[in-house]
């Protein structure tokens, strides 16, 4: 399809350009001129209202969190647990104290495989993982199976790309500890059915962790809807600060996690021997060290800006503009999509036939339209599709069809450059 024949009609979910005003690097920041941003499930960019609650976390509250009595101490840790209040109600939880800040998603799965997956795992028992997992939902299981014993089994994909959840006949097994499998997977742009897999393990006894980091900022995400024992996410790619992520868990499970950290803020009594000290309780004896309030306000300024978009609008219009986007992918000869028909998680992976992924991504650049190439930390799924590295192009609530219409131009001249064209 040549890219003159894309329409506006995507655009109907959300008004992407005045979105855009929000985003001051997107309007007025030294790279602005011609960029179409397309890489964010690597990182979203960040509105106004995130960088001014950071602002005033220094400026108005910054204090000690949960450590002073004077008024400028109480309105920091008062910021602090509204964020974690706030973030709280952004996915559903019971209760506040469900959440634990960490500095990454990646951080907040190590924290499950160290501090509770760790401690119950024996020699024989198994860990399920998918084969589309990234790389921090991956290796943490993989030590810690090494470490115990245990074994880390993968949950393989049919064609399609879909969990082969029929094939896999031990999944409920009694040796299985936990499953830990992504919402969507961060190549393939594939929603995973988490709600039954809940059902189904729980069904079993066994507990899952869903790592949400590619999916809270496409759709509104519930953890109790979803049922999971654990949920993990950063803020940076839902267009919230670098450097923080959360840990949810579900109140009973989360009481079993030993501490990853140990430190100031996270104790209730440190004796002279190990026995003598005593934890505090949760979320605190989850997060040891000076908390992040900055981080923490400017996190919960972004599941604010979301919710008031409206977050089911925000999903149709991802999936309105990488339908869009599919189909004049798709159109191009020799461009293959790993997405399989269907998938509408705003993230498009690809392949042309005699390119190499990075010089799609070089050409794209020169044509102001940023994606990434690689093997997107997710080595496992590529490889059993035989490739080492695919392009991939990733949508946000600032993008409309002018930005596809960027991509489809600037890989219609690779294809030339390269002399795949006509
Ligand atoms: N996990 C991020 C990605 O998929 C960095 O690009």
């Amino acid at each position: 399809m040549p890219a003159a024949a894309l329409t506006g009609e995507v655009a109907q979910g959300l008004e992407s350009a005045r979105i855009r005003q929000d985003f001051p690097l997107l309007c007025r920041g030294a790279h602005a001129q011609g960029l179409h941003y397309l890489d964010n499930a690597a990182t979203t960019q960040k509105p106004q209202r995130v960088m001014d609650a950071i602002v005033d976390g220094y400026t108005q509250e910054y204090g000690p969190i949960h450590r002073g009595l004077y008024p400028l101490a109480e309105a920091a840790t008062s910021r602090y647990e509204q964020s974690r209040a706030t973030l709280a109600d952004f996915i559903g939880a019971a209760s506040p104290d469900e959440l634990v800040f960490t500095r990454s998603a990646t951080e907040a799965i190590n924290m499950v495989a160290s501090g509770w997956v760790g401690p119950r795992l024996r020699a024989g028992d198994r860990i399920w993982v998918s084969r589309m997992e990234h790389h921090a939902n991956y290796l943490p299981w993989q030590r810690i199976c090494r470490e115990r014993g245990a074994q880390l089994c993968i949950i393989g994909l049919t064609d399609d790309g879909r969990l082969d959840l029929a094939n896999t006949p031990q999944l409920f097994a009694p040796e299985t500890r936990l499953i830990a499998v992504c919402h969507v997977s961060n190549v393939l742009g594939i929603e995973n059915p988490i709600h039954q897999l809940c059902a189904d393990a729980h069904a079993h006894g066994i507990a899952v962790l869903v790592d949400a980091a590619q999916s809270v900022s496409h759709q509104p995400v519930d953890v109790q809807a979803i049922g999971c024992d654990f949920l993990a996410f950063s803020a940076h790619k839902m267009y919230g600060p670098a450097g923080i992520g959360l840990l949810y868990g579900r109140a009973e499970r989360l009481a079993e996690v030993e501490p990853l950290l140990l430190g100031g803020g996270m104790v209730d009594e440190v004796g002279e021997g190990m026995a003598a000290s005593r934890w505090a309780d949760l979320p605190a004896r989850l997060e040891a060290g000076s908390p992040n309030l900055p981080g923490a306000a400017g996190f919960a300024a972004a599941a604010g800006y979301l919710d008031g978009l409206d977050r089911r609008r925000v999903q149709r219009h991802l999936a309105d503009l990488t339908r869009t986007a599919a189909e004049a992918l798709g159109a191009l000869p020799g461009l293959r999509l790993l997405q399989p028909p269907g998938a509408s998680a705003a993230i498009l992976s690809f392949t042309m036939d005699g390119l190499h992924p990075h010089d799609l991504a070089q050409v794209a650049a020169e044509h102001g339209v940023a994606i990434r190439a690689g093997h997107h930390c997710a080595q496992p799924l590529l490889r059993s599709l035989g490739l080492a590295a695919v392009a991939r192009a990733s949508f946000g609530i600032y993008n409309d069809v002018a930005d596809v219409e960027a991509l489809v131009q600037a890989l219609e001249d690779a294809r030339r450059l390269f002399g795949q064209g006509a």
